[in-house]
């Protein structure tokens, strides 16, 4: 992700979430040495993007979302997939992720992640818990 991408991942972020991040936000990450933002390109156009943390020996995707458009079509798969085979020295990825968005728990289910604990009340905009979603990673002997 680059700073000129930010328009249209802003675009994406507000038609995908209720609590969208801000433009500060994205732009704070570029300065995190923990956080790597991966895009998906198609045409020359943004079409998905991910931001993850390094946290000790985890990965934490802190954010995920697809163009409306370009769903259903492998693209989030695919940079998960990406983010791991690039990250080879981490041996778990989790992430958050909201009772009611099917989707995104179909596809990180399909991924070998498994729904590990809740976190009660933890988005303040409805009050909704959150499934703590874990995969454990295998290439380095760990785990
Ligand atoms: C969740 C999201 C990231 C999925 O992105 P995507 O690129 O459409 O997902 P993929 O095409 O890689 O889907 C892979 C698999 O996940 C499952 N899946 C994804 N979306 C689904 C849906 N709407 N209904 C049922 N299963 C779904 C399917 O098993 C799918 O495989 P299949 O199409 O071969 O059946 C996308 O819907 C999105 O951006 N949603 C809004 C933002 C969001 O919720 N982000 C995640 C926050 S935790």
């Amino acid at each position: 992700m680059k700073k000129s991408d930010l328009d249209q991942v802003l675009a994406i972020e507000k038609g995908s979430f209720l609590m969208p991040w801000l433009r500060s936000h994205f732009l704070n990450e570029f300065h995190r040495e923990y956080s790597v933002q991966l895009v998906a390109e198609a045409k020359h156009k943004i079409i998905g993007y991910l931001i993850c943390w390094f946290e000790a020996d985890a990965m934490h995707i802190a954010n995920l979302a697809i163009h409306p458009e370009w769903r259903r079509q492998g693209i989030a798969h695919r940079l998960i997939q990406k983010l791991i085979k690039d990250q080879q020295w981490a041996s778990l990825v989790w992430l958050e992720v909201r009772p009611s968005n099917y989707a995104a728990r179909l596809l990180y289910k399909k991924m070998g992640f498994s729904e590990k604990g809740i976190r009660e009340k933890y988005y303040v905009d409805e009050g909704e818990d959150a499934i703590l979603m874990v995969k454990w990673l295998h290439f380095n002997g760990k785990g």
